[in-house]
């Protein structure tokens, strides 16, 4: 494996992302970091400098196809693109808006796929890379209450797996990682009233950022020379 890969992380800004970020520049990785909140990148990149290991940003919204051409050429040759960014709204199947639900396909599933192509160019022209997919335990199945967000979910993954039929042959890894509950802010953008009851309910105990930081780490930074870790399921322990 690469000794320090140059890693393209999307959602850099905060949750898993940010995590994800940390820790790899921690492993001496060359991170470019990705969000919209540049304030959040920014205090990111002090946090990564005061480590000793500097990072690049760059800030902007993945559903804008400029950015994804001008994020494309700033980050330049990427060994690892992780595809974390993502959106989640949750409410009834027959409740959620619209906006709501195209936002989700729209981050999760179309974002992601354009800066997938773009990013893979330079893959294929050199004849390796690795993609890493941040889906979900939503990806397999559905929960209630998340039925358009799983369905984002269940797209990028078999997304994730065509890009990896077409693409190993090339010489470019796809990996997925799918993890169940971390508390962040992702879900906290819920106001309905059987939402927020189901919520007070739960009884799983969250997987905590690092837990998930750290499996994407292992992924991107142990592959084995002649073979690949197609997909980690991480599930929080039922309690
Ligand atoms: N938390 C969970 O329970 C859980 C479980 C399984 C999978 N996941 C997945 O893990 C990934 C990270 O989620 P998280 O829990 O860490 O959520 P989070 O804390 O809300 O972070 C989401 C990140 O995505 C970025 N983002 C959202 N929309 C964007 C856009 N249009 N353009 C650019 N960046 C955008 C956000 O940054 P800005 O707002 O600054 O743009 C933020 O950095 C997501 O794909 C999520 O679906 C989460």
């Amino acid at each position: 494996m690469l000794l320090n890969p140059t890693v393209l992380i999307t959602g850099a800004s905060a949750g898993i992302g940010r995590a994800t970020a940390l820790v790899l520049a921690q492993a001496n990785a060359t991170i470019i970091a990705t969000a919209r909140s540049n304030e959040a990148l920014i205090e990111l990149s002090k946090e990564c400098a005061e480590l000793g290991q500097p990072i690049r940003t760059l800030a902007g919204d993945l559903n804008d196809h400029d950015f994804i051409r001008a994020l494309t050429l700033f980050a330049g040759e990427v060994d690892i693109l992780i595809n974390n960014a993502g959106v989640l709204t949750y409410a009834p199947i027959l409740e959620i808006q619209p906006d709501d639900y195209v936002a989700m396909f729209n981050t999760n599933v179309f974002a992601t796929l354009a800066l997938t192509q773009a990013i893979a160019q330079g893959m294929l022209a050199r004849g390796r890379g690795h993609l890493i997919m941040v889906t979900s335990t939503g990806a397999r199945e559905v929960f209630p209450f998340a039925g358009a967000y799983c369905a984002s979910k269940h797209a990028i993954s078999a997304i994730t797996r065509s890009l990896r039929l077409e693409l190993q042959p090339k010489g470019i890894r796809v990996s997925e990682v799918a993890p169940g509950l971390v508390d962040t802010q992702i879900r906290k953008n819920n106001n309905h009233p059987e939402v927020l009851a189901a919520q007070a309910q739960r009884k799983t105990v969250p997987l905590t950022v690092a837990d998930v930081a750290n499996t994407i780490a292992h992924v991107a930074l142990s592959q084995a020379p002649s073979g690949s870790i197609d997909f980690i399921e991480l599930r929080p322990f039922i309690n």
